[in-house]
């Protein structure tokens, strides 16, 4: 019997818990995530996933945090479309070099998006919302999670599509945002289905179309934008980073870790029931999903810079 050398520093890694850094709210889709997911890692590398909740200007706070922590694997963060593409183009002072000072870990599931309102407003179909939306421009406000966050780039995809647009009110997190929707504080927002479909289907909200290309099966009476006359497609996938320098053999070992989570049938029932899209063990590999982060930062760059986002 052969015993694998024990590793130079101490006992192999993890031997102490993990924190997971969320960059918005509690009760929001990136949160719910980063919970099913991390909870499902720590089982498979025998410690627990701490999640840090770190907010605020769209998770560009969140993100310089994790670039300055240690790389020794037992900081990590989870991303998206927005904190970890968008907000390079939107932010002047980023605070961090997006591609210099992360490491990809895994590629996370994505959803797309639900134009919802809330109950009071008094359109059935996202023609009649569009109707309201232009005959009442100050009666309507909708949430986001900041400017650069996914709630943010599916506004900038409503207004391109419908020619209408909303007051936008920022909020830590589009859980939070919810709460509001809910009270009718705000009327609308176009948000993650991970955050809204459960609320559509308790009859709390409604949903007029899911910004996908095409219908998710966990909402097959919702229809595409396309469908319902105005299209748009906008998707938030989801990802782990890492500060860079963490050595490499321990971001595989992430990367394995969530490999096996999202392939447990109890963790695909529930991204299935959420309306998220779980990408292949190939495409969740860290190169793979370098190239694929590089690759949408040169689809989003242009058309943000056209629309003029920009944050401090
Ligand atoms: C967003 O980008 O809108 C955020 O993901 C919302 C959230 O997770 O709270």
């Amino acid at each position: 019997l052969v015993m694998a050398a024990a590793p130079a520093f101490g006992q192999a890694y993890p031997n102490k818990p993990i924190t997971m850094i969320v960059p918005f709210a509690a009760g929001g889709p990136t949160d719910l995530i980063a919970r099913i997911v991390g909870e499902r890692m720590g089982k498979e590398l025998g410690q627990q996933f701490i999640i840090e909740n770190v907010t605020g200007a769209a998770g560009t706070i969140a993100m310089a945090k994790l670039a300055r922590s240690a790389p020794d694997g037992y900081t990590i963060g989870i991303g998206h479309v927005g904190t970890n593409v968008a907000n390079a183009v939107i932010y002047t002072k980023l605070g961090f070099d997006l591609l210099g000072d992360l490491e990809p870990i895994a590629r996370l599931p994505a959803n797309g998006m639900l134009v919802v309102s809330s109950n009071n407003v008094p359109a059935k179909s996202l023609k009649e919302l569009v109707e309201y939306l232009k005959a009442n421009p100050d009666k309507v406000s909708g949430g986001t999670a900041g400017i650069g966050s996914g709630a943010h780039l599916g506004a900038l995809a409503f207004n391109k599509a419908t020619g209408v647009s909303y007051q936008l009110v920022p909020y830590r997190g589009t859980g939070p945002a919810m709460q509001d929707l809910l009270a009718n504080q705000i009327q609308v927002m176009v948000d993650q289905s991970a955050n809204s479909l459960p609320q559509v289907q308790a009859g709390k909200i409604r949903a007029y179309a899911v910004t996908s290309a095409k219908r998710s099966p966990a909402m097959p009476d919702i229809p595409t934008a396309a469908e319902a006359g105005y299209p748009m497609e906008v998707s938030i996938w989801n990802g782990l980073w890492a500060p860079k320098g963490t050595p490499k053999d321990i971001i595989d070992k992430l990367n394995a870790a969530a490999v096996t989570a999202l392939a447990d049938p109890a963790v695909r029932k529930r991204m299935d029931e959420l309306g998220l899209d779980t990408p292949t063990p190939e495409q969740m590999k860290p190169a793979a999903f370098a190239a694929f982060q590089k690759a949408e930062l040169a689809y989003w760059k242009p058309i943000l810079e056209a629309a003029g986002v920009k944050a401090e």
